[in-house]
């Protein structure tokens, strides 16, 4: 079965854009083996946008450009699954991909067929330049199947931006992943607001079909092709993995990994994490609860109210994985620091059950006492803690 938890693997665009090459894409495959990534559970090597010529061949056949590369998509995906990788490339639903090269409205069967000939075994598919007069459910049912008739097995990635509601009938045509927004950029705002945004949708995602955030920016420090205003602290970027992780969803790479920093690659190794994402059970995340933060007002006039309020900007959850186990999660998207706290009756566990919870931190492996009643953690701004919890009869 394809999909059976969230995809992971390395998508080219976020860093490269344009500039991709085979040597960009073979040395990626040799990092994602050598430096522990694959063993992490990354498996798909995936080529975005702009690999081919701008012009189909007189047989109406998407081309590889042979400046970026010259021995052809059959030879790097054979280098690619040598590597014990799997192997991605993209098409597009409309008439020319967003960077303008030919893409496959109307040449769907085709496509697909040279993709499996090649040995693609990933497609990602975009929306742009689509034909205000098209049906997008039927173009993207129609790659759908044509994938099937490629005879290879082939995950699809469709990537309509959210348009007409994917979560509820992407599954249903066959996608093993939609992209459920527009475009991440690499801040803080960007990633926030996708979460966000998809937090009640959660719940359409399962095995065989996941709504897709989009790829990570952690580690990118405002460099390549998705920078926009301030880049990430490596708070942040911890925040942007760790929602991904609980939210159950595809973990697509997207930073120069020739250059990461060994903090944000133990980051995306991270075991602990990735079993969150990974959880044979792929249960979505349940908000316990969503509130704001009190802060004292220092523009206060005399006689006017100390405080100010922020509205929205902390977030509680529980994740309920396999084994009896949970998560539990704090995120404090506003920029000071605060106290989050969970009533343990709010997670189904009144005081009178005499049960209590272990919870475990996620990022620093540290296990903390039994918690009774309530659990709370302060939290930096722009910070999350996560904890791995079991329950505990307690005693008296
Ligand atoms: C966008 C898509 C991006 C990337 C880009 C390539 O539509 O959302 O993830 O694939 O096109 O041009």
């Amino acid at each position: 079965m394809l999909a059976k938890t969230p995809p992971m693997g390395w998508n080219s665009w976020n860093t490269f854009g344009e500039e991709i090459s085979e040597e960009l894409i073979c040395r990626t495959a040799d990092i994602l083996v050598e430096q522990g990534y694959r063993a992490a559970g990354y498996e798909y090597l995936v080529i975005d946008d702009c690999w081919s010529l701008r012009e189909r061949s007189e047989q109406g056949l998407l081309v590889p450009d042979p400046a970026k590369f010259p021995h052809g998509m059959k030879a790097v995906a054979d280098y690619v699954h040598q590597k014990g990788l799997k192997f991605g490339m993209y098409s597009c639903a409309g008439v020319r991909t967003c960077a303008g090269y030919p893409s496959s409205f109307d040449h769907e069967f085709v496509d697909a067929r040279t993709f499996a000939q090649w040995g693609v075994d990933f497609l990602k598919y975009d929306f742009c330049n689509f034909p205000q007069n098209g049906d997008c459910r039927m173009r993207y049912h129609t790659m759908s199947m044509a994938l099937k008739a490629s005879g290879r097995e082939i995950l699809y990635s469709a990537c309509n931006w959210g348009q007409q509601e994917p979560w509820r009938w992407m599954r249903s045509i066959g996608a093993h992943m939609y992209r459920s927004t527009g475009d991440i950029m690499d801040n803080f705002r960007s990633f926030t607001d996708i979460a966000k945004s998809q937090i009640g949708n959660l719940c359409m995602s399962a095995p065989g079909g996941f709504n897709d955030l989009d790829m990570l920016t952690v580690g990118m420090y405002g460099k390549g092709n998705v920078s926009l205003g301030a880049p990430c602290t490596f708070e942040e970027y911890r925040m942007q993995f760790s929602l991904w992780c609980l939210f159950g969803v595809p973990l697509m790479m997207g930073c120069d990994l020739r250059t990461l920093s060994g903090e944000c690659r133990a980051l995306l190794q991270s075991e602990a994490l990735i079993a969150i994402d990974q959880d044979e059970e792929c249960r979505p995340p349940y908000l316990v609860r969503c509130g704001g933060v009190t802060l004292p007002n220092p523009d206060a006039k005399p006689g006017e109210y100390p405080w100010r309020s922020e509205d929205e900007c902390t977030y509680t959850f529980i994740r309920h994985l396999s084994k009896g186990e949970f998560v539990l999660a704090f995120f404090n998207l506003s920029e000071h620091e605060t106290r989050l706290s969970c009533l343990l009756s709010d997670i189904g566990l009144p005081y009178p059950s005499g049960i209590g919870i272990v919870p475990r931190d996620v990022f620093t492996g540290e296990r903390l006492g039994v918690k009774r009643d309530e659990f709370s953690v302060r939290v930096p701004g722009h910070d999350c803690r996560l904890y791995r919890c079991r329950l505990s009869r307690c005693d008296g």
